[in-house]
């Protein structure tokens, strides 16, 4: 059957995938094993460091002779990290979260596809106005930064219908071929995936960070802003973070505002120098191993197309 869509004949892929481009974790190995196996890997630029960047670049450059693109935080970077990127000539630049319109006009002009990531109506319509090559409708189902008033299911479809012929792709609680099947029936051109390519082999985490991922449930996940405040990240107050919910969430929550002020709780907990916290989607439910990205990519694949051709046996 083959699962063809603009996505895949935008960048010239097999598997309409990509992975997020998860900040520090999605590095050159990740990307192009996901390239290999089919997707569009995705390098995680977060906030622009350039000498990490350099390194996962030229990484994926000498692993995988397939596209592979690059995504960034808006709000965290300015044009020079832009510039410096499009230097390089990656397949794609993706932005999330803030507003990228410095961004996408110069990464459109040196001819380079630019994906964008929205979390609500409005951000869709801006990056369309934008003229953004693809759209990615996040749900707050994601792991990871985020909205919290869409979940996936009506978001997609309703950013599918603003985009007319531009591919939009879904987020946001896929980890398995039922999933990626699901994005296709709503209109998407294919799925960004985290959470489940966070468990992997390639993915640059912690081996506890693997195994807890595994242990996880999707109950055990939560979307706060308190551990951001905690460790001082300055993300905008608009994206929380859904992560596997632990004791700072617990005592915190819903006190987010007094937690601002509280500078001594803050010093308590940057002096505790605990490790990054556990970003997680609701998806984490259905992860139970830790694979390559590359057989990943494949089990998705095929996965999706069984489950398509199951709820459409003719
Ligand atoms: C561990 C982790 C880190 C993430 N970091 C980023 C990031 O740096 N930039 C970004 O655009 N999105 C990031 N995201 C969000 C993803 O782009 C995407 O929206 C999300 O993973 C999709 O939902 P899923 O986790 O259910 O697959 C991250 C997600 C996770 C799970």
């Amino acid at each position: 059957m083959g699962l063809t869509t603009a996505l895949t004949e935008m960048f010239g892929v097999t598997v309409p995938i990509a992975n997020a481009p998860m900040g520090g974790s999605a590095g050159g190995a990740l990307a192009a094993a996901v390239s290999d196996g089919g997707g569009l890997g995705m390098i995680g630029g977060g906030r622009g460091d350039l000498a990490w960047l350099d390194r996962e670049m030229t990484l994926a450059a000498r692993s995988t002779e397939k596209p592979w693109g690059v995504g960034f935080l808006s709000w965290a970077i300015d044009i020079a990290v832009v510039d410096w990127v499009v230097e390089r000539r990656p397949a794609a630049v993706m932005f999330s979260f803030g507003n990228p319109d410095l961004f996408v006009p110069r990464v459109r002009a040196a001819g380079i596809p630019v994906l964008v990531q929205v979390t609500d109506l409005d951000e869709a319509g801006r990056a369309l106005d934008l003229g953004a090559d693809v759209v990615i409708a996040q749900g707050g189902e994601a792991g990871g930064h985020g909205g919290s008033g869409w979940a996936t299911l009506p978001f997609v479809p309703a950013v599918v219908d603003m985009a007319g012929p531009t591919p939009v792709l879904a987020a946001g609680g896929i980890a398995d071929g039922r999933g990626v099947g699901a994005a296709l029936v709503l209109g998407a051109a294919g799925a960004l995936i985290g959470t489940r390519f966070q468990a992997s082999a390639e993915a640059l985490v912690a081996s506890e960070v693997s195994k807890a991922l595994v242990d996880a449930g999707g109950a055990d996940t939560e979307r706060s802003r308190v551990t951001d405040i905690l460790r001082g990240a300055r993300w905008p107050s608009r994206y929380p973070a859904r992560t596997v919910r632990d004791e700072h969430v617990e005592r915190w929550r819903g006190r987010e505002d007094e937690l601002v002020e509280d500078l001594a709780a803050q010093r308590a907990f940057r002096a505790e120098k605990r490790g990054l916290p556990l970003w997680a989607g609701q998806s984490v439910e259905l992860i139970t191993n830790i694979r390559s990205a590359t057989e990943l990519v494949a089990r998705l694949a095929d996965e999706a197309e069984s489950a398509l051709i199951r709820a459409y046996p003719n």
